[in-house]
């Protein structure tokens, strides 16, 4: 009896896992609006879901989460629901930095959240502070986000530095915020909507998009590793054959 040669029964190529991922959490208010809720019910249930798929990332192993919590275009919301929202990020600082610290998580911001109230910024600075020696996957939280701001303020910082000839793609890539996060791979959006709402638009150059009709509180572990399957059936060319 003779053995087969290894390649012949080596197992298929595991599934390609997306380094970097992105998600556009969207639809809480729908979310609560649908359970005759008020808006805040369909925040505090988004945060829950933050969690989950937190925990969902750091299994599946993905490297880098990047979260959309609240845009620069976000302060158009009523005040009130504007108060909700900071209050929602202060508990979820208090409640789950314990868990993120233990698990090795890296903790970032981007985006200009030195706009919000001072209490808040020192939370978040302690926040980041406190898992910056941490070695594991990145869980970046965009807080007063928006691509077009980054993208001019890269601008500004360039031309007070450089000659025009040396403002190179490569050179606007090393100010962007996302600059030691890894390439954006897979960029999601939930609720329906097929926009991209100012996230990360010089990073999307090549992800792959993915838009689902779950509404953000109701995205969990399950939804994510679905995701991550179908990214694994994209074919990407970025530009060749
Ligand atoms: C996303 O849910 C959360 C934030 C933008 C902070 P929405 O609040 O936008 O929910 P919808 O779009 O009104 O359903
Ligand atoms: C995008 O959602 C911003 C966040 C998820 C934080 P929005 O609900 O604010 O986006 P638009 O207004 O529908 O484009
Ligand atoms: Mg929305």
């Amino acid at each position: 009896m003779s053995t087969a040669p290894l390649s012949a029964v080596a197992s298929p190529a595991p599934p390609a896992i997306p380094r970097h991922v992105a998600i556009i959490m969207d639809g809480n208010g729908r979310w609560a609006k649908a359970r005759h809720l008020p808006r805040f019910a369909g925040h505090k249930a988004g945060v829950d879901a933050v969690r989950h798929v937190t925990r969902a990332a750091r299994a599946l192993g993905i490297e880098a989460l990047t979260l959309y919590a609240f845009s620069s275009e976000n302060w158009r919301r009523p005040e009130e629901e504007v108060n909700d929202l900071m209050g929602l990020l202060r508990l979820f600082i208090r409640r789950d930095l314990d868990e993120l610290a233990r698990e090795n998580v890296r903790l970032r911001v981007i985006g200009d959240y030195r706009r919000f109230a001072p209490d808040l910024v020192e939370l978040v600075d302690a926040a980041i502070a406190r898992t910056a020696a941490n070695t594991g996957p990145i869980l970046a939280i965009a807080l007063n986000y928006g691509a077009q701001a980054e993208l001019a303020a890269a601008a500004r910082r360039l031309a007070a530095r450089l000659a025009p000839e040396d403002i190179t793609e490569a050179a606007i890539e090393a100010e962007l915020e996302t600059r030691d996060l890894p390439p954006l791979d897979l960029m999601i959006r939930t609720s329906g909507e097929h926009r991209l709402s100012n996230f990360l638009l010089w990073q999307a150059a090549y992800a792959e998009l993915l838009f689902v009709d779950t509404l953000w509180p109701d995205f969990d572990g399950e939804a994510l590793a679905d995701a991550v399957a179908a990214f694994g059936r994209r074919q990407r060319r970025y530009g060749g054959l």
